[in-house]
């Protein structure tokens, strides 16, 4: 069986679960793929620093260009996360010729079209199915058996801190400041929350969304973006006696002024399927004129779960690659409008 060399940068929380899951699932994901898949070399430039998972030191390089200039590697995981270093180091490889698989939605965000094209002239895959929803799989979803679609709306609750968050807030009464507190002590808030809780994470997410479902470029920036950081105990009560729940959506819309997009707490009817979606869950609602409505529900954040994305793509591009046709299909929607 022939071996494809691939090298990590990076071994964080999804690097490691990357990691551990190739361990766990070594036998079906080489039945899957048709190839033995290794992860040859791995960028840390902490080697002393404890890991999440045991790896061989000889893996481990401090110099992401040792991979990226590695001609025995073929594939790329990116799991570094953060704008830079991180579109530059995906940018050269892609011009080296390796595929890149990646989790990172605030690269692929900003720079997501420059990649795609770099990885189209280059014949080469870019992959990303871990950057929007985590281990659900919303984006290979959309390219592939939902493609015949055209979409009037897509909804979603793509942040778990947020939605964490808000859901202790409705259940317990409890306010604001109170919940994300415990919420940073059990690990489901980042000691700084600021990019989750002022949706700035959500709005990411949805510019990929924007791009897939309507082929449409839009810049987080240019997302009008509010957090759950003013919703109080009273905002939730009286959404509650109006008989909804307030939830973090990212919504893109098509209207008779054109495409609307935003990330803001909406009230949702507490029938609607956006409203039971509690806790650090995540989801996604569409509706195809084709297929009408389908909502993906799972976990959109966690080392195992994200790593089943990872995991996911790298299989994909592992069997184009034994075929000899490893070279991506453009998103749904054709290129993003400029
Ligand atoms: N965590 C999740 O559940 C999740 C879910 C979906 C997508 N993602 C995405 O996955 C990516 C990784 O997230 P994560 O949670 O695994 O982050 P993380 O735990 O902070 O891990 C990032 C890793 O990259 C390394 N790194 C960062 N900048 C570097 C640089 N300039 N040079 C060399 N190494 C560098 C870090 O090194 P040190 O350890 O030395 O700091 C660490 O090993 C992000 O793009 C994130 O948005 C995460």
């Amino acid at each position: 069986m022939k071996t494809i060399k691939v090298g990590m940068l990076g071994i964080g929380n999804v690097g490691s679960g990357t990691y551990l899951a190739l361990e766990m699932n070594s036998a079906s994901i080489e039945k899957s793929a048709g190839v033995h898949l290794e992860i040859a070399k791995i960028l840390n430039r902490r080697p002393e620093a404890k890991r999440a998972v045991e790896v061989p030191p000889e893996k481990y390089t401090a110099d992401p260009y040792e991979i990226i200039n590695d001609p025995e590697i073929e594939i790329i995981i990116e799991v570094m996360g953060g704008i830079e270093p991180a579109s530059t180091y995906m940018a050269d490889a892609l011009r080296a010729g390796k595929h890149v698989v990646t989790a990172n939605k605030a690269a692929l965000a900003v720079n997501g079209e420059m990649l795609q094209k770099l990885a189209m002239e280059n014949h080469v895959m870019l992959r990303f199915e871990a950057s929007v929803g985590g281990g659900i799989p919303i984006i290979n979803a959309v390219a592939d058996p939902l493609v015949s679609n055209q979409y009037d709306e897509v909804l979603g609750i793509l942040n778990g801190t947020t939605n964490y968050i808000l859901t202790h807030m409705t259940e317990e009464g409890a306010d604001y400041a109170d919940v994300l507190k415990k919420a940073q002590e059990l690990g489901f808030a980042e000691p700084d929350p600021t990019a989750d809780v002022e949706g700035i994470d959500a709005a990411n997410k949805l510019s990929i969304l924007l791009s897939l479902v309507f082929g449409a470029r839009v810049l987080p920036k240019d997302i009008p973006t509010e957090g759950i950081s003013r919703i109080s105990g009273a905002d939730i009560a009286a959404a509650k006696e109006q008989g909804c729940k307030i939830k973090l959506i990212a919504r893109a819309a098509k209207t008779d002024k054109g495409l609307e997009y935003s990330v803001r707490p909406t009230l949702l009817p507490k029938e609607h399927p956006l409203a039971g979606v509690n806790n650090e869950f995540n989801a996604v609602f569409l509706k195809g004129n084709a297929v009408d409505e389908l909502m993906f529900y799972g976990r959109g954040a966690g080392a195992l779960p994200t790593a089943s994305a990872v995991w996911g793509d790298l299989i994909e591009v592992g069997k184009e690659i034994a075929k000899g046709a490893a070279y991506d299909l453009v998103v749904a929607g054709g290129p993003a409008e400029a």
